[in-house]
Formats: C-alpha cells, sequence, structure tokens
C-alpha cells in the first residue's frame, strides 16, 4: 500500500536513489535536506522538497503535516576524514540530528523508521566477513557516531513507555558505489573517486599500500533491500549488512577502473601516499542475514556496476 515516508538526505547519493526507488513503487516522498553535500538536481521532482537541517527540531518539523508512515534517516555527515578535522561537526550531525529525528518519530507518532548505519561500526574485525553480532570497536571517529546513532534508533525500538510500537531497523551499509556518488568531492567514496580522476585525466592517489580491501556494494541494491524492509517484519528490531559478499583490494580496483577507460596502468600517475587515519583494512560483509530474513540478495556485479557509473562519469564530462 502506497506510505508517505520523509527520506532525511533525500538530495544526497544514497538517500536520492533511494528516494526514487520509493516514488517509483508508488509511495508519497517527503525530502529533507541541508543541500550541503546534496544536490537539488537529485532530487525526485515527485518528492515534496524541504530545504532543512536535522540538527534543528524546527525545520524537521515541517516534514510533518499528513499522518507520516516511515522515516528513512540517511542524513549524516558521511565522511571519515571530516570526523577526525571536525569531531563536534560529526557528532552533532550524525548523533544529535539522529536524536532530533527520534524527537520528531515521538511527537508525531510514526511506528516506522529505518536508519543508515555503517560497516564502520566494526572498526577493525577480527575475521571477515564480518556477521552483525560481531564486536563493534569503532576506529574511526565517525565509526563512533554511525553506532551511537544506530544503537539510539535500535533503543528506541524497545521503549514500551512511548505509547505506541516503534519498529526501527537499521542498515549497516558498506561501500555503496553507483550513478550521483560525486566525482569531485574527494571525502565521498573512493569508487567515484577514481572514475573521476581517471575521467579528467588525474593521477590517482593511493592511501597505504592499495592492499586493503573494501566491499563495494551497489546503489540499486542498497536502494531495493530499503525500500523492500519497510513493510517487511522480518526487518523490525533488526540490523543488517547491506554489502555483495565480495571484496576487492583498492590496488585491484584501479586496475578495473583503468583498464574500463582503455588507460595502461603502467604509463598512468598513480602514487602511494601515507594510510589515513581510522582506515579499515579489510571489510566485507556476511549477508546471509539479509539474504534470509529479507529475502534481498546483491544482483549487479561489480564490473558491471562500475562500467554504468564510467558511462555516467564520461556522458558529464562530454565536451569539457
Ligand atoms: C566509506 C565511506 C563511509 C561509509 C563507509 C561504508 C567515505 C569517505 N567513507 O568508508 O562514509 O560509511 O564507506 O559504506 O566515503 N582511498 C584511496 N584513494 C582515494 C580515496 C580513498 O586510496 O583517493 C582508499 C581509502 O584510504 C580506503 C579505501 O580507499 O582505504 C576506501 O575509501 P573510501 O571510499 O573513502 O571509504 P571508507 O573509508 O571505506
Amino acid at each position: 500500500m502506497a506510505k508517505r515516508i520523509i527520506v532525511t538526505g533525500g538530495a544526497g547519493f544514497i538517500g536520492s536513489n533511494i528516494a526514487d526507488e520509493l516514488i517509483r513503487r508508488g509511495n508519497e516522498v517527503v525530502i529533507i535536506d541541508s543541500l550541503v553535500t546534496g544536490e537539488k538536481k537529485n532530487i525526485n521532482p515527485a518528492a515534496k522538497f524541504i530545504k532543512g537541517d536535522v540538527r534543528k527540531p524546527g525545520d524537521i518539523g515541517k516534514c510533518f503535516g499528513k499522518k507520516v508512515d516511515a522515516i528513512l534517516h540517511i542524513a549524516g555527515c558521511a565522511s571519515t576524514i571530516k570526523s577526525f578535522d571536525d569531531p563536534a561537526a560529526d557528532l552533532n550531525t550524525n548523533v544529535l540530528g539522529t536524536i532530533n529525528i527520534i524527537n520528531a518519530a515521538v511527537k508525531h507518532k510514526v511506528g516506522r523508521i529505518l536508519y543508515a548505519s555503517s560497516m564502520t561500526a566494526y572498526g577493525v574485525p577480527e575475521k571477515i566477513p564480518v556477521k552483525e553480532d560481531f564486536p563493534t570497536r569503532p576506529i574511526a571517529y565517525y565509526g563512533i557516531t554511525k553506532y551511537a546513532g544506530e544503537r539510539y534508533i535500535m533503543a528506541t525500538g524497545l521503549r514500551e513507555d512511548l505509547g505506541f510500537k516503534m519498529n526501527t531497523t537499521a542498515f549497516r551499509m558498506f561501500n555503496v558505489y553507483g550513478r550521483r556518488q560525486s566525482l569531485t568531492n574527494p571525502y565521498q567514496g573512493v569508487v567515484s573517486i577514481f572514475i573521476g580522476n581517471a575521467a579528467r585525466g588525474e593521477g590517482i592517489k593511493i592511501f597505504g599500500d592499495g592492499e586493503q580491501s573494501r566491499d563495494y556494494v551497489h546503489i540499486s541494491d542498497v536502494a531495493d533491500a530499503w525500500a523492500g524492509a519497510i513493510d517487511n517484519p522480518g526487518s523490525f528490531g533488526e540490523v543488517f549488512n547491506l554489502g555483495s559478499g565480495i571484496r576487492v583490494s583498492v590496488n585491484g580496483l584501479v586496475a578495473i577502473t583503468l583498464r574500463s577507460f582503455g588507460k595502461d596502468i603502467k604509463k598512468y600517475d598513480v602514487k602511494y601516499f601515507p594510510a589515513r587515519p581510522g582506515d579499515q583494512r579489510h571489510m566485507q560483509a556476511d549477508i546471509s542475514k539479509a539474504k534470509k530474513m529479507l529475502k534481498w540478495a546483491p544482483k549487479m556485479k561489480f564490473e558491471k556496476g562500475l562500467q554504468d557509473v564510467i558511462d555516467w562519469a564520461k556522458e558529464l564530462y562530454k565536451g569539457e
């Protein structure tokens, strides 16, 4: 049944793609986004848009009016590096922003919240692939605030004093990539950073030895998981890894990216720099819980997903 859904961060890379999927499935969507990193052009014209900041309860209040069925809380500071540069800003947006969303949900009796958590919550896992019940010991300040937000959301789902049941779900997203991920913002995912570098003919910087690895999951699979979970009681009160289950090293990513651009890696300007603080070594999701309980499985093959982003980047830079 069509629902009225608030998507925070709905002008950003992940939020806008999820908003599109919800609208495609016939829902009414209200987007709140500060447009700090989100972009107006990403906003689905069928959505109601409120320019606002989750740090400000007054802005969040503007999203309500008609009854809201669910809130998808995706807005946040999504940068490990920035979290070290300005920990208070990261804390305010990711934790206080989440508390403000919870307060609004309680006030307006919204019975469903889904939260964008992060694989950074795991820190340095003892083994990979990681399962949802592995210890959470974030090593980046960003991971601490995303995990704190996750716990606030999940703990709210256990509250019996609210007078109504709030069903909560959190997704620990691994390295999401796809169209609309910034090709120019050095703080957004490495896939789009490298594609942007190659499309503009710039040098590629590898932090560390490049043998660190990540689990890259395509945005279409992520949007599918979120949209499908809203009405699925199997997801209530649960935390899920959203990854592809496959890991690729940063060196491997550079090689595939340059090959896809038809460039010779031996002649390309690829330089190594010291590893960044809070950088995890290897990450890989165990996605068996999401497969079983959400009846979800990633469909996009990495090479194909990467090629799609490359086609999009080439289109954007055509004629420049
Ligand atoms: C990323 C996101 C984080 C998200 C998490 C899970 C960023 C900055 N971080 O963390 O918000 O919660 O995934 O989805 O988007 N690297 C290079 N050269 C570059 C850029 C990156 O070598 O130019 C390396 C990094 O040091 C790291 C790896 O590539 O080892 C991945 O980096 P990145 O895409 O920034 O993401 P994570 O730090 O894994």
